[in-house]
């Protein structure tokens, strides 16, 4: 007997094998699945709610349905860990055993240690922070230009992680490291989360360049991290909080697994939220009607002045505008879970080491959960809506213990964003410039998004800025 199968024997040999594309003798779905990942995810729900499928020699399944998403990542997430993609030595050289990465013991022991950097009163504080560095970034844009919305975003966020994880601004250290970051990516960009299942190994050249960008970066973190350890001061950053936590018995982080989590949190923490705001301006720009009460919301709680913590409670049209937006497009558009004993889902039976994929793209796009699904509908949030939805109808942070660590950061990161550029700006779509979908570790806009910069009012008023 199997200890920590769930269900007995006799119920489990009755449960049937999912169905699903059978694809080619030898690639399997792979070649299917490359060459249009979403379609071919649309595709695969034709068979059911659970759907099963080999990629070359591994095995995978396809869940839709809430309920069994809730069973793999919530309720039986002790039989699961991450899956293979996120297991590739490429990805640990760059995250090491952080939270993202890292299981059991030690996964458990770098949640708690570092959950206290992450607790609302102290990210709170960087409310400020947030705001003023969109307006900083705003402030040399002009009516009339064109600019790749996409590109400015990405920037914006490292500034704000950097700073309100570093205390630093954005000196020459934040912008290596911005360059650095984006370059070091790459590998894993243009390449569909499964694909890189398999082919991790990189050519010679782009895996001597990326070795050599990544010790570029360990170089930057660990001395930071040395500097801070000398000085010993509490700046108020996500950094002194990692260096002050302690467990039970006194224990600290050591260096390694600092630099391990300072990595996770720029690369976790940056480039989602960064997706999130792009693509709530690029729907804003082609939803005229929403655009309008996102506007009326900005004039009537702010009124031109900078928004503040204060604020966000009555910003709920705009926070409504990015659950909308993670619901069509989320950042993180997959979880992967490997079993780590056999199992049964939705009624099929799931064997040891098969890959399990859940789609927030998919499921968050159904009809079953989400009226008029395709359309962009940020009033469909209400609170009654919310609570009537199955919990994971809607899961762009994840959830079970594995949960983003960082929801709270991002969500009022975003919403302060947009409140201060939307007071600002508007933008219109360039028609030469069609927006396309690239699955790489996240969802990004393949192109950028190019827009043209259209003001809406002269300056924001009534505060001066500070000095950053
Ligand atoms: C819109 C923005 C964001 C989205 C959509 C997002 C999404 C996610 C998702 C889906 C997971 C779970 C992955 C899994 O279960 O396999 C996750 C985990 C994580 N996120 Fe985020 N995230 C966002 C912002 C942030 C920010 C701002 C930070 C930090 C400042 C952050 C740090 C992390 C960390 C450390 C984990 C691993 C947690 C653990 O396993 O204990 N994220 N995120």
């Amino acid at each position: 007997m199997n200890k920590t199968l769930d269900i007995p024997l006799t119920q489990r040999a009755r449960a049937r094998l999912a169905p699903g594309p059978k694809g080619n003798p030898i690639l399997g779905v792979m070649a299917e699945f490359s060459r249009d990942t979403f379609a071919f995810i649309e595709r695969c729900r034709d068979y059911g709610d659970v759907v099963s499928m080999r990629f070359l020699y591994l095995t995978a399944y396809f869940l839709y349905h809430p309920d069994d998403i809730e069973y793999v990542i919530a309720t039986n997430a002790k039989n699961f860990i991450k899956s293979r993609n996120q297991r590739s030595p490429l990805f640990r050289r760059l995250v090491g055993n952080g939270l993202l990465t890292s299981e059991g013991e030690v996964w458990k022991r770098q949640r708690r240690l570092s959950q206290p950097a992450f607790h609302r009163h102290r990210i709170n504080a960087y409310a400020e922070t947030m705001a003023d560095y969109a307006e900083r970034t705003i402030s040399t844009w002009r009516g009339g230009e064109i600019r790749d919305i996409h590109r400015d975003m990405m920037r914006l966020t490292l500034e704000i992680v950097v700073k309100t994880l570093f205390n630093a601004d954005v000196s020459a250290d934040a912008d290596k490291v911005g360059r650095v970051l984006s370059r070091i990516v790459t590998p894993f960009a243009g390449q569909a989360t499964i694909k890189w299942i398999m082919d991790n190994r990189l050519p010679t050249m782009t895996h001597r360049r990326f070795n050599r960008d990544a010790r570029e970066i360990d170089a930057i973190v660990y001395r930071i991290i040395n500097e801070r350890r000398r000085s010993g001061q509490d700046e108020g950053d996500l950094l002194s909080m990692l260096l002050k936590a302690h467990d039970e018995d006194g224990g600290h982080m050591n260096d390694q697994q600092l630099r391990d989590e300072v990595m996770t949190i720029f690369l976790a923490g940056h480039e989602t939220t960064a997706l999130t705001l792009s693509w709530a301006w690029y729907l804003l720009a082609q939803n005229s009607g929403v655009e309008k009460k996102f506007h009326a919301e900005l004039d009537e709680v702010l009124g031109g002045r900078l928004p503040a913590m204060a604020d966000l409670s009555r910003l709920q049209y705009t926070e409504m505008i990015a659950r909308e937006s993670m619901r069509l497009y989320p950042p993180a558009y997959a979880l992967g879970r490997e079993a780590v004993e056999e199992c049964e889902i939705g009624g099929f039976r799931v064997p040891a080491g098969a890959q399990v994929f859940m789609f927030q793209w998919a499921t968050q796009r159904d009809a079953r959960f989400f009226a008029r699904p395709e359309e962009f509908r940020p009033e469909r949030w209400t609170e009654e809506f919310s609570n009537s939805l199955p919990k994971y109808a809607y899961f762009p942070f994840g959830g079970g213990p594995r949960t983003c660590i960082g929801n709270y950061f991002a969500m009022m990161e975003i919403v302060l964003v947009l409140a201060t550029i939307g007071q600002r700006f508007r933008f219109s779509l360039l028609p030469d410039h069609p927006v396309s979908l690239m699955p790489a570790m996240s969802l990004r806009p393949k192109d950028g998004i190019k827009v043209t910069v259209e003001n809406r009012r002269a300056t924001s008023k009534t505060r001066a800025p500070r000095k950053l």
